[in-house]
């Protein structure tokens, strides 16, 4: 209804940043868990807590990543635990939702597909796994709004795809990425290091020493990081590769010969009843 003033023109905004300044998120960070919570997590606490002042835990077994022969029902699961070493870090709040409230009709029928790169390396093992991952992160942004989502960099593919998620589907969470936490001999932190018995922890090393030794190599170039890692994991028992790969981080594509930078190794493997996965950055000149 007009009055007789000349009403003025809404502002035009034309990029999708200056329409987020306009209209911001609000400032919660959240981290994705499915718990069974260690020093990995509690880092990325750390981290959410300087980037927001509220920091939201989301406590998830998602059941909708893991395929029908692996350990969803396994999966280490102790909300008591969880809450004790989170309660020192300030969280403002865990969400902990039952499976029934984050999918009521069941099985979602629609779901997010991970594309070409969620079949290769963890998602060729792994089929639909990073669809189902990808689906729940999303349904958790949409939940919980925050202004910054906190991953682990132990998960290299999940971190690409979530960012990748996040660029296509314009997203407003920042994605922050925090290093991967180990124990003082190296074993990168994995709620799943929980399955191993001593013997096969001790096997488990093998991982983190084929990424140093990849790491020590890489300046002889990519046919020697590859021996210097097959070195170090053939013939260790309990240590069954899966993947072993130097890939290009910004398109997580197996480096050439001609590769020239920072690349990201790879490796994945089962010990014993666990499937662990590792990874680091390696510089090639
Ligand atoms: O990394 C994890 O624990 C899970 O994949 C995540 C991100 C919580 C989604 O279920």
């Amino acid at each position: 209804m007009s009055d007789g003033t000349p009403a003025s023109a809404p502002p035009v905004i034309t990029t999708i940043a200056a329409l987020r300044e306009r209209f911001p998120a609000r400032a919660v960070a959240l981290v994705p868990t499915m718990g069974a919570l260690h020093e990995g997590h509690l880092a990325l606490v750390r981290r959410a807590a300087e980037l927001a002042d509220e920091v939201v835990v989301s406590i998830f077994v998602n059941p909708l990543q893991f395929g029908p022969s692996e350990d969803l029902d396994r999966y280490p699961r102790d909300l008591e635990a969880d809450l004790a070493l989170l309660a020192p870090l300030g969280v403002a709040a865990v969400f902990a939702p039952a499976v029934d409230e984050m999918y009521p009709d069941g099985p979602p029928q629609t779901t997010l597909r991970a594309g070409e790169l969620g079949g290769r390396l963890e998602g060729r093992t792994r089929p639909g796994h990073f669809d189902g991952m990808l689906t729940v992160v999303a349904k958790l942004i949409h939940i919980a709004r925050p202004a910054h989502l906190l991953f682990g960099q132990k998960d290299a593919q999940q971190v690409f795809l979530v960012e990748r998620m996040v660029r296509d589907l314009d997203l407003e969470a920042h994605v922050e990425v925090v290093e991967t936490v180990r124990a003082a001999d190296g074993l990168a932190l994995s709620s799943r290091n929980r399955y191993l018995d001593e013997s096969e922890r001790r096997a488990a090393l093998a991982l983190s020493r084929a990424l140093e030794a990849a790491d020590s190599a890489a300046d002889r170039g990519i046919d020697a990081v590859i021996a210097a890692a097959q070195s170090v994991l053939m013939g260790e028992e309990h240590v069954e590769v899966d993947y072993f790969e130097v890939v290009d981080p910004a398109t997580f594509l197996p480096v050439g010969d001609d590769f020239r930078g920072t690349a990201r190794v790879l490796i994945a493997a089962r010990v014993g009843p666990a499937r662990l996965i590792d990874n680091d950055a390696i510089y090639l000149n």
